[in-house]
């Protein structure tokens, strides 16, 4: 097992990873939480596989615990949903000292973390992540929202939870698609730390792709604690240290909103997003080319698409540049130097992101 610790500004908590941990959830939680009553929040793919383990570890370490269980998937971000939860919480008696533990995916992160942030100005949260993607993202840094008519992650705050509890062992569980689509993510801090990271991720490759075995706690940690330290430094995305974070995903998200939510999940949007920035890389920030090459054939060999064939770039354009990080001189990059060393705020020439999203669209280079 793997402890890392988040200190920030707002709080300060651990961070378990590693297989089978979420038995050491009741335990870990009861020493931050004094409440008698904690609420398991999760969706109904999720409920069969890993609720009655959390439950009993709770339960174990003298909570009274109850469920809330919804339909799987981004359509139950809903302010409607937070409703009904609050709902179930007041006819259950909640107070501020109990704990709602979100038990799944980024989507069950986002959505019942609003709900905590929120109930009683706040309760006691604590996260479990079971995808790869929530494991190395949404389940931390404390950004908890809902969607809002088009307005994706357009309701929300920040708060930090009082644990979380990344059991690497879920991941067995997961769907294929889902798996690739974090490790997408997973690239991204490859790409941004160099080093170590990148190296593992490069054996792995050589392996033939990532599967669940793959994804070891010290991996799932590297990630996690790149994060943590950037989060670290800009809880509430002020500084502008946060928008390293963000590496691939103004084009990735741009690809994401043309394929209209449905061609690409998020991961393999943002890998598609990650080859165009580090071609963007090479020509503006002088990357060597070969370390590109590296970060390219990392995806390819975790089968992440390598194209958006059929879109139509001049779309795609339109996206970026309305995205909502752009500033008022256009939109800001984050690209890289080199493995390892990111830069923020690089502006590029308006010919050469046309043609990079022509060359990732499938049209000519
Ligand atoms: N708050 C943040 O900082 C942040 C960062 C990135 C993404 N997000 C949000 O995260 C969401 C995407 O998260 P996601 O990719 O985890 O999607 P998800 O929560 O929809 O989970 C993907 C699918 O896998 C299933 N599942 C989850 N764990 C499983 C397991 N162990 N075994 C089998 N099936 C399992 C789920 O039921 C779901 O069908 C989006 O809503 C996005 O906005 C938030
Ligand atoms: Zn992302």
């Amino acid at each position: 097992m793997q402890r890392l610790h988040a200190r920030l500004p707002s709080r300060s908590y651990d961070v378990l990873v590693g297989r089978g941990v979420l038995e050491a959830l009741g335990a870990a939680l009861r020493d931050v939480v004094d409440g008698a009553q904690a609420v398991v929040c999760t969706d109904e793919n999720v409920a069969p596989l890993y609720l009655e383990p959390a439950s009993s570890s709770l339960r174990a370490a003298d909570f009274e615990v109850s469920h809330v269980v919804i339909p799987a998937g981004e359509r139950q971000k809903t302010l409607e949903r937070v409703e009904e939860v609050f709902g179930v919480l007041y006819e259950r008696g909640f107070t501020r000292d109990d704990v709602l533990v979100a038990l799944g995916g980024g989507v069950v992160n986002d959505l019942f973390g609003l709900v905590a942030a929120t109930y009683l100005r706040g309760m006691r949260l604590a996260q479990a992540p079971t995808t790869l993607l929530a494991q190395v993202d949404a389940a931390l840094g404390g950004k908890v929202a809902v969607d809002f008519r088009a307005g994706k992650n357009h309701v929300g705050t920040f708060y930090q939870p009082w644990l979380v509890v990344a059991d690497t062992g879920t991941l067995a569980t997961l769907p294929p698609r889902e798996l690739r689509s974090g490790a997408a993510e997973v690239v991204k801090y490859g790409l941004l730390a160099g080093g170590a990271l990148m190296a593992e991720l490069e054996a792995i490759a050589e392996r033939g792709g990532m599967r669940p075995d793959d994804v070891s706690d010290v991996l799932v940690s590297a990630c996690a604690g790149y994060k943590i330290a950037v989060v670290e430094d800009d809880e509430r995305e002020e500084t502008g240290r946060r928008a390293v974070l963000n590496l691939g995903h103004t084009i990735g998200h741009a690809l994401e909103v043309a394929g209209g939510y449905s061609r690409f999940t998020h991961g393999e949007a943002v890998a598609l997003g990650l080859r165009a920035t580090l071609r963007l890389s090479v020509a503006v920030c002088g990357m060597p080319p070969d370390e590109a090459v590296r970060g390219e054939s990392v995806l390819d060999r975790f089968g992440l698409p390598a194209r958006a064939a059929r879109l139509p770039a001049e779309q795609v354009v339109r996206l970026i540049r309305r995205d909502k990080k752009a500033g008022r001189d256009g939109v800001r990059y984050v690209l890289l130097e080199a493995l390892g060393a990111p830069v923020t705020g690089v502006s590029v020439a308006p010919e050469l992101e046309e043609e990079v999203v022509r060359w990732i669209t499938g049209g000519a280079a």
